[in-house]
C-alpha cells in the first residue's frame, strides 16, 4: 500500500493579478519574482547580505551570513543591532517622523493615533522605566495585555533594552500564564487591570494575581490602567504604568545587540502536550519579517495596514508590530471583538479609516460568512487593495466569498502559509506578480526550499500528496525550543535529518504550487486511501447550506476509519434529515465515493482553540462514541463540548 497522501479536490479557477495592481506593486511580475527567487536559492549568502544591507540599520556588520551546524543556525554572525532601533529611531529623520505608527480602537470606541516620533518617545521611556525596575537584558518578561497600544509600546520596550518577551494571550487563564512562568522563569510581569471584550471586562490583573499565589521569582508587576476595573494591588510588588512613567526621563539609547541575542519567547497553542517555548532572536528574525510584510502585503508609504490578529500570537508580533513598523508603516489595531456591538464591526473599522490592507484568519472569514452579506454589504469598503488570510487552509469558496464580498473581486489575496516556528510568511502569492488559485497558498517566498517529500525523504511528484519539509535554514526561523534542545532536533529535525519538517501534509500541483492539506495527525486512512481531511471540508463549505465542516476519523473494523462530518449551518437554513444524504452525496460528486462521509451531523458550533483552530482532537473523541478525556483548557468555549456531547448521546 503507497504511503502518499491522495488529492481529489481539484481546483481549476486562476486569478491574474490585475494590470493596475501590478503596476503599482513593488514586484510587478513573475518573472521578477522568479528571477529573484533563484538568486535566493543559488547565493543565498549574497542575497541575504544585500537584503540585510538594504533593509536594515546594523550597529555593527556581520562576519559571517550564516553558520549552520544542523540543527542549530546563526544569522549574521557577529552583527549587532536592535530591533526597537529598526522599528522607530530610524524613522525620525525623515518625513516619516510625523506619520502616524500606529492607529488605534479600543471596543468602546475610542481613538488613539501614535507618530512615530510619538512612539518612539512612549518606548524610551517605558524602557527606562523597566530599566529603574531592575530588569536586565537576557531577563525574561511576562506581556499579559489587552490589545492596546501599550502592548506594543512593551514589546518594543523589551526590545531596547535586550530583555526578552514573552507574550500570553489575553484570552488564556491563570493556568497558562502560570505555565510560561515557570517555564521561562520571568522576574518581571507587564499587565492591565483589564481589557474589553463583547462589552464585558476582562479581569487581567486578577488572573495574574492568581497566577502568582506561589511564585517566588516575580518581583515585579507593571499595570497599565486601562478598563478602570477595581483590581488588588500587592504593595511592593505591583506598580501603575502611569505612575512609573512620571520618574523617568524620555531619553533611553538602544542597546547594540548581537544578532543573535533572544528577541522573544513565545509559547505555542498546540492542542496536546506541554506547551513549547519557541525562540526567535535578533537579526535574522528581524530580516525576515521585514522583507516579508515589504513584499507581500506590498506596502506603500500610503497604506493603512490592519492585521487582525492578536499580538499574543506570532502574528502579533511578526505582522501587527516587528514587520510592519520596520518598514515605516502604519498599523491598525483594533482591541476588541468582531461582532461587538454589531455584526459589522470590522466592517465599520474598515470604511472608517480607509484600511488599505487587511489580513485575517479564515476561521473569521467562515463566521463573517456565516453571519450573513448584509454587514459587509452596508458598507464602503471601496479603500480595501489587498486581503490576506493565515492560520488554516482557506476552503475554496470562503476564498471566493473573501474575494466577492469584502474584497469588491478588485482585491488580489495572499493565502500566506507559515508557523509560530518559522517567524514569518513561508509560502504565499506575491500581490502583484504571482496568479492565485483559491484554496493554494501558491509558490516560497525567497530563500524558502520547500518540498513536498514521501517518508523516505524523497520529492514526490506533482499532484501527489506527502509532507511538507523545509530543506535549508531560513533566518526568521526558531533557533530552538527555551531550554529544550532535545525536543527541538527531536520534534522538527529527527524526521528527515537536516530536513525541518512542518507536520504538515501537502501537494504540488504541476504549477509548482502548494497545495497545504493541514497537520498530519490530521490525514485519515479509509479502505488504504490516505485522505487529508481539509479537502473533504473545503468539499462539504463549497455546499451552499453550510457554514464550517470539521471532518475527523472514528476506527472503523472494516475500512480502517470511517469519515465522520460535523457541520455547522449557514444562518437560516435548518437541519432537515434529507440534507445529510445531499451533503454525503454531494462530497462524492465533488471527490468520489472514497471520501464520501459514513456519518454527517449537525452542530451549532465547533470545539476551537482561542486562535480559531478547530480542535479535531476533542471531536475524533466524541466520533468514537468516548467521554472527552484529553486537556480542554485551551478550548475557547466548553459549552460547545457540551451540545456536541448532548447531540450525541
Ligand atoms: C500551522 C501553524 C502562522 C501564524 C498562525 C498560525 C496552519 C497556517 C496556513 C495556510 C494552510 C496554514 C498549518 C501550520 N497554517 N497558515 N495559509 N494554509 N495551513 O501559527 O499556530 O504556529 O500554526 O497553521 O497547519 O503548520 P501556528
Amino acid at each position: 500500500m503507497s504511503n502518499t497522501i491522495e488529492s481529489h479536490l481539484i481546483e481549476t479557477r486562476v486569478f491574474k493579478p490585475s494590470d493596475g495592481f501590478a503596476q503599482r506593486a513593488l514586484i510587478p511580475s513573475l518573472d521578477q519574482y522568479r528571477e529573484l527567487y533563484q538568486q535566493s536559492i543559488q547565493d543565498p549568502d549574497g542575497f541575504w547580505s544585500k537584503q540585510a544591507t538594504e533593509l536594515l540599520l546594523w550597529r555593527k556588520k556581520w562576519d559571517t551570513v550564516l553558520k549552520w551546524e544542523a540543527p542549530f543556525a546563526q544569522w549574521f554572525v557577529g552583527g549587532k543591532l536592535n530591533v526597537s532601533e529598526n522599528c522607530l529611531d530610524r524613522h525620525l529623520n525623515g518625513p516619516r517622523r510625523n506619520k502616524a505608527a500606529i492607529i488605534w480602537e479600543g471596543e468602546p470606541g475610542e481613538v488613539r493615533t501614535l507618530t512615530y516620533q510619538q512612539l518612539h518617545r512612549e518606548v524610551c521611556k517605558f524602557a527606562n522605566v523597566l530599566k529603574r525596575n531592575r530588569v536586565q537584558k537576557g531577563d525574561r518578561i511576562i506581556i499579559y495585555m489587552p490589545m492596546c497600544p501599550e502592548a506594543a509600546i512593551a514589546m518594543l520596550a523589551c526590545a531596547r533594552i535586550g530583555a526578552v518577551h514573552s507574550v500570553v494571550f489575553g484570552g488564556f487563564s491563570s493556568e497558562a500564564i502560570k505555565d510560561r512562568l515557570n517555564d521561562s522563569q520571568a522576574k518581571l510581569v507587564i499587565t492591565a487591570d483589564g481589557g474589553y471584550r463583547r462589552g464585558a471586562i476582562v479581569p487581567l490583573k486578577k488572573n495574574v494575581d492568581e497566577a502568582l499565589k506561589d511564585n517566588t521569582l516575580v518581583e515585579r508587576v507593571i499595570v497599565f490602567r486601562r478598563a478602570n476595573n477595581e483590581i488588588a494591588i500587592t504593595e511592593g510588588r505591583d506598580v501603575w504604568w502611569h505612575r512609573e512613567m512620571e520618574y523617568v526621563d524620555p531619553q533611553c539609547e538602544p542597546e547594540a545587540l548581537d544578532s543573535e541575542d533572544p528577541l522573544y519567547i513565545l509559547y505555542t497553542s498546540g492542542s496536546t502536550g506541554k506547551p513549547k517555548g519557541i525562540l526567535h532572536t535578533t537579526g535574522g528574525y528581524l530580516l525576515g519579517v521585514t522583507i516579508t510584510s515589504k513584499y507581500i502585503f506590498d506596502l506603500h508609504e500610503d497604506d493603512l495596514y490592519w492585521c487582525s490578529a492578536d499580538i499574543g500570537w506570532v502574528t502579533g508580533h511578526s505582522y501587527v508590530v516587528y514587520g510592519p513598523l520596520s518598514n515605516g508603516a502604519t498599523t491598525f489595531m483594533y482591541e476588541g471583538a468582531p461582532n461587538w456591538p454589531e455584526l459589522d464591526r470590522f466592517w465599520k473599522l474598515i470604511e472608517k479609516y480607509a484600511i488599505t490592507v487587511f489580513y485575517t484568519a479564515p476561521t473569521a472569514i467562515r463566521a463573517f460568512i456565516r453571519w450573513g452579506d448584509s454587514y459587509p454589504k452596508g458598507h464602503d469598503l471601496s479603500s480595501l487593495r489587498l486581503l490576506g488570510t493565515v492560520g488554516e487552509p482557506i476552503n475554496p469558496e470562503a476564498w471566493i466569498w473573501y474575494h466577492t464580498v469584502i474584497g469588491g473581486g478588485r482585491c488580489p489575496i495572499v493565502d500566506t502559509w507559515w508557523q509560530t516556528e518559522t517567524g514569518g510568511i513561508m509560502i504565499t502569492p506575491l500581490p502583484g506578480a504571482i496568479p492565485t488559485k483559491p484554496g493554494s497558498a501558491t509558490l516560497p517566498f525567497f530563500g524558502v526550499d520547500a518540498a513536498v517529500v514521501d517518508e523516505t525523504g524523497k520529492e514526490v511528484p506533482p499532484n501527489v500528496g506527502g509532507k511538507l519539509i523545509i530543506r535549508r535554514p531560513w533566518p526568521s526561523m526558531l533557533r530552538t525550543i527555551w531550554g529544550d534542545e532535545a525536543r527541538y532536533e527531536k520534534q522538527y529535525w529527527s524526521d528527515f535529518p537536516g530536513y525541518y519538517f512542518t507536520g504538515d501534509g501537502a501537494r504540488r500541483d504541476e504549477d509548482g504550487y502548494f497545495w497545504i492539506v493541514g497537520r498530519i495527525d490530521d490525514v485519515l486512512n479509509v479502505a488504504g486511501h490516505r485522505l487529508g481531511t481539509s479537502e473533504i471540508e473545503s468539499a462539504l463549505v463549497s455546499h451552499p447550506s453550510v457554514a464550517e465542516a470539521a471532518v475527523v476519523g472514528r476506527p472503523d473494523e472494516l475500512k480502517g476509519q470511517a469519515v465522520v462530518a460535523f457541520v455547522t449551518l449557514k444562518q437560516g437554513t435548518t437541519a432537515l434529515p434529507e440534507l445529510r444524504d445531499q451533503l454525503r452525496q454531494h462530497v462524492a460528486t465533488m471527490i468520489g465515493a472514497i471520501a464520501r462521509p459514513d456519518d454527517v451531523r449537525f452542530a451549532e458550533a465547533l470545539p476551537k482553540t482561542r486562535s480559531g483552530k478547530i480542535m479535531r482532537r476533542l471531536l475524533k473523541e466524541i466520533a468514537a462514541g468516548g467521554k472527552v478525556t484529553g486537556d480542554t483548557t485551551t478550548l475557547e468555549d466548553l459549552n460547545v463540548l457540551a451540545a456536541l456531547r448532548g447531540s450525541d448521546e
